[in-house]
């Protein structure tokens, strides 16, 4: 019996991989690579050393994903798979719609035809919207739609997820709402490569210390905050991978949204600082104004996930910066 890991050739999904693996699990990717190069699947196996299939399928096409789980036997599976581009998602929102929602009721649609009914599914923490006030927590109420597609294709997945555990019994579905996921492998083999300009920090300043961006712009310095720059709750990727082990063995029926973050918050300056500690010198920055759509703090209320799944991030600000900056010079 394999787990199933859709996008697994991604950033999050391709060291959760690499911890499946080194914890026994006989996985399958899937994965259109639309995002993601194929080299990855070679140092998934170079750092594991262990051997799996890759069905290089779009999850729109549902003749593939059905003859995914005809070839495998699938007992549970993790769906990293969807578009994730906040800016991109507004100016092209059919394609964001359609590749995150049709893409999840195709794979639904293949794991009811062959009996699979365990899911873990990569939500964020984007769906508390504006309103809530941080630490966010599992029962806040959410908004009927995000501040962007994007956003929205989220609650709509958890939605559906919800719907279709009310409807039959025998299902599961883990709804993983990350914060916000940083750092890389230590090996330096993994890790983010956003294509294009970066939007978020973490891969913006590792370009600044690469020399690949002349300085960071800071997104507004006159929030309600201590410094007066957003707050978030960052966390390791590979904190997150190992989330995701926690969660498959959870044995709840029925949909459950569970929070993964430190619950500990770090504004854009201590980021910025711990980068410069990490790289050994000093990265240029500017003042710049607010980002639309950007709130003050955003950050984990992360007890849900310690109780539930016995599962807490281990891994600190210095140690992600210190390993995106690992990544980033291995890989520049
Ligand atoms: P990623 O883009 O690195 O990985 C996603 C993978 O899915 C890519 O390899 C891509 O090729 C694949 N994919 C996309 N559409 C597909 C399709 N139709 N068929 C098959 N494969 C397809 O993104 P990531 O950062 O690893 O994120 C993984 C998941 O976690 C996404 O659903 C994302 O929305 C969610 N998430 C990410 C963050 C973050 O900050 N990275 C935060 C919250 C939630
Ligand atoms: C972003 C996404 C959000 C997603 C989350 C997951 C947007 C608007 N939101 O939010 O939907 O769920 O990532 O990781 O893209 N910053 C700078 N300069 C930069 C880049 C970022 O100052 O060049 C600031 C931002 O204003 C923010 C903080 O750094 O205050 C973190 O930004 P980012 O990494 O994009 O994460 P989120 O804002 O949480």
């Amino acid at each position: 019996m394999a787990i199933l890991v859709t996008g697994g050739a991604g950033y999050i999904g391709s060291h959760t991989c690499v911890e499946l693996l080194n914890a026994g699990y006989e996985i399958v990717v899937l994965d259109n690579f639309s995002n993601s190069e194929p080299d990855v699947i070679r140092r998934i196996k170079e750092l594991t050393g262990k051997d799996f299939p890759v069905a290089a399928v779009n999850l729109l096409h549902a003749p593939d994903v059905s003859r995914v789980f005809a070839e495998n036997e699938i007992e549970a599976v993790i769906h990293f798979a969807g578009l994730k581009a906040v800016g991109e998602s507004v100016a092209k929102p059919l394609e964001y719609y359609h590749n995150n929602v049709t893409g999840t009721l195709t794979l639904l649609g293949a794991m009811r035809e062959f009996g699979c009914k365990r899911i873990v599914f990569s939500s964020s923490a984007t769906v508390y919207g504006a309103d809530n006030k941080a630490p966010f927590k599992e029962t806040d109420p959410l908004p009927a739609a995000a501040s962007n597609p994007y956003g929205t294709t989220k609650l709509v997945i958890e939605n559906i997820l919800r719907d279709l555990c009310v409807s039959e019994e025998g299902w599961s579905a883990v709804l993983l709402r990350y914060f916000n996921p940083v750092g890389a492998h230590k090996s330096g083999l993994l890790g983010e490569r956003p294509k294009g300009v970066p939007n978020n920090l973490v891969p913006f300043i590792s370009q600044v210390a690469a020399g690949r961006r002349e300085y960071l712009n800071i997104f507004g310095s006159d929030y309600d905050t201590p410094d007066g720059t957003c707050i978030r709750d960052y966390l390791h990727v590979v904190d997150l991978a190992k989330g995701h082990l926690k969660a498959l063995e959870y044995k709840g029926a029925g949909a459950e949204a569970i929070n993964l973050g430190t619950g500990r918050g770090y504004s854009v300056l201590e980021v910025l600082a711990a980068y410069e500690k990490a790289c050994g010198r000093k990265l240029p920055s500017r003042q710049a104004e607010r980002r639309p759509g950007d709130i003050a703090e955003s950050c984990a209320d992360a007890s849900k996930a310690l109780k539930l799944l016995g599962w807490r991030a281990e891994l600190g600000l210095d140690e992600m910066c210190a390993d995106a900056w690992n990544y980033e010079k291995n890989n520049i």
